[in-house]
């Protein structure tokens, strides 16, 4: 039992990349197993900043080899891009990063019809139109091309010629056209060719390290509400966000997991379309989105805000299994005289605990009112540290969802942490 995973517990960004990377010295491997190049995983180490898209959040540690398991979808292109960043940075890569070779590649078709979808159909939800629908969609019809496939022109013509048959119909409705099997042949096999000593078998990485009792930190992307099972579908990305997500993903078993630490918001936001019921479309929600810097680091989008929800944080408690939950941003509500969490909904007079399967735009939040704080929380490191309402705060949470605070963020930066434990030692 030596794999620990972290999960967003919310809708995404909620500081995953931060956690992550502070986990990583504890660990000798970091897998991401689920989503692409929709992610955008920020680190911040003395003031430099980060964003990484697929490469996992651990990378900056030398001693820590890095894998992206079969359970992503990978564009090619993103994926050296980072490699090349990393370098000028001065971040050796070479033989410490793996990709799987079953991983699923995202093509340029599959962004050319995310696009299409969000701009000329009626099926938009506010994608970031990376191409992961289409892509994914590819692999669970059985007709994806593989990461493997890109080492192979010959097998990698004759899936994409079959590809791109299935997808003109669908781009001709939508009024785009499709590259050629051989331009994009062309394309994916230098691409293939720049990347091969990073393709292999990753999962057997991941089990082999295992084996040898190594410490294992599986990276999360997206969050639970945005769950293609657990999330508020049809807004939903395409793939297991949550921790079960973690064992298909990486390729593992479920007995090896030894606990789940969900990461949650202080407050929460949005990026994209769906209900979000604790949403504030005032000057509250401005002031959090200022404060918080909430534009999105893939998109640049700016962030829907509202407070805490604990009746969606509850059922990432549940559905994930948490052992933790680490909050972040705890900062940004500094100065905000009263903060209300949500505890319950309402739904046409009935109290809910949990969301309800749909019609989550129907609700009603049902607050409590808390008392803020005026301290500046960033030189803080341990709870006892924060001020008292800033306390109860989260104790409040604890006692809502049932489930502990762990780690308490009070920055962007490595430093601006409190309560850091190594996950593996619990
Ligand atoms: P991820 O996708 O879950 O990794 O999160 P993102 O990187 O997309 O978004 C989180 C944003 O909040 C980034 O800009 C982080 O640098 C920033 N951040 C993380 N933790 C804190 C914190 O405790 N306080 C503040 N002010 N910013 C934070
Ligand atoms: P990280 O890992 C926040 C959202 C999109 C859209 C929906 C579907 O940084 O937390 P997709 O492109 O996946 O088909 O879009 O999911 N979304 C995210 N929102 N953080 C993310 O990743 C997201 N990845 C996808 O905005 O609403
Ligand atoms: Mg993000």
């Amino acid at each position: 039992m030596s794999a620990v995973v972290v999960v967003g517990a919310q809708w995404g960004d909620e500081g995953k990349g931060k956690v992550v990377d502070l986990y990583a010295p504890f660990a000798e491997l970091v897998v991401r197993y689920a989503g692409g190049a929709n992610a955008g995983h920020t680190l911040v180490v003395k003031g430099e900043k980060l964003i990484l898209h697929l490469i996992p959040s651990g990378i900056l540690h030398q001693k820590t080899n890095c894998v992206v398991g079969q359970g992503t979808v990978i564009d090619p292109a993103v994926f050296l891009k980072e490699i090349e960043a990393l370098t000028e940075r001065g971040v050796a890569t070479e033989g410490r990063l793996l990709v799987s070779q079953r991983a699923h590649v995202v093509l340029p078709h599959h962004k050319l019809i995310d696009g299409l979808r969000e701009t000329k159909s009626n099926e938009a939800i506010g994608t970031t139109k990376r191409g992961i629908g289409p892509c994914y969609e590819d692999k669970v019809a059985r007709r994806g091309v593989r990461m493997g496939d890109l080492l192979d022109a010959a097998r990698l013509r004759s899936k994409l010629e079959a590809n791109l048959e299935c997808w003109r119909p669908v781009a001709e409705d939508l009024g785009g056209t499709l590259p050629s099997a051989d331009e994009v042949t062309a394309q994916y096999v230098d691409l293939g060719k720049a990347l091969r000593s990073y393709i292999g078998d990753a999962a057997a990485v991941v089990r082999a390290s295992i084996q040898r009792d190594q410490r294992v930190l599986l990276e999360g992307a997206q969050g639970t509400m945005l769950d293609i099972d657990n999330g508020t579908y049809p807004f939903v990305t395409s793939s297991n966000a949550v921790a079960g997500g973690a064992c298909a993903g990486a390729g593992i078993g479920p007995t090896h997991i030894r606990l789940a630490v969900g990461i949650a918001k202080a407050y929460t936001t949005r990026v994209g379309g769906g209900p979000f019921p604790t949403e504030l479309e005032d000057e509250t929600g401005q002031r959090l989105r200022d404060a918080g810097a909430e534009y999105g680091s893939t998109t640049g989008r700016p962030r829907r805000c509202g407070w805490l929800d604990l009746v969606a944080l509850r059922h990432a408690v549940a559905v994930n299994g948490l052992s933790e939950i680490a909050v972040t941003k705890l900062d940004v509500l500094t100065a905000v005289d009263e903060i209300k969490i949500c505890v319950a909904y309402d739904l046409d007079g009935e109290r809910l605990d949990y969301p309800p399967y749909d019609r989550l735009e129907a609700v009603q939040p049902i607050y409590e009112t808390l008392e803020g704080w005026d301290e500046d929380l960033s030189d803080c490191r341990s709870r006892g540290d924060l001020p008292a309402a800033a306390q109860e705060y989260l104790t409040r949470i604890e006692q809502e969802v049932g489930c502990r605070v762990g780690v308490v963020s009070v920055g962007p930066d490595r430093e601006d942490t409190a309560d850091l434990r190594d996950p593996f030692e619990r």
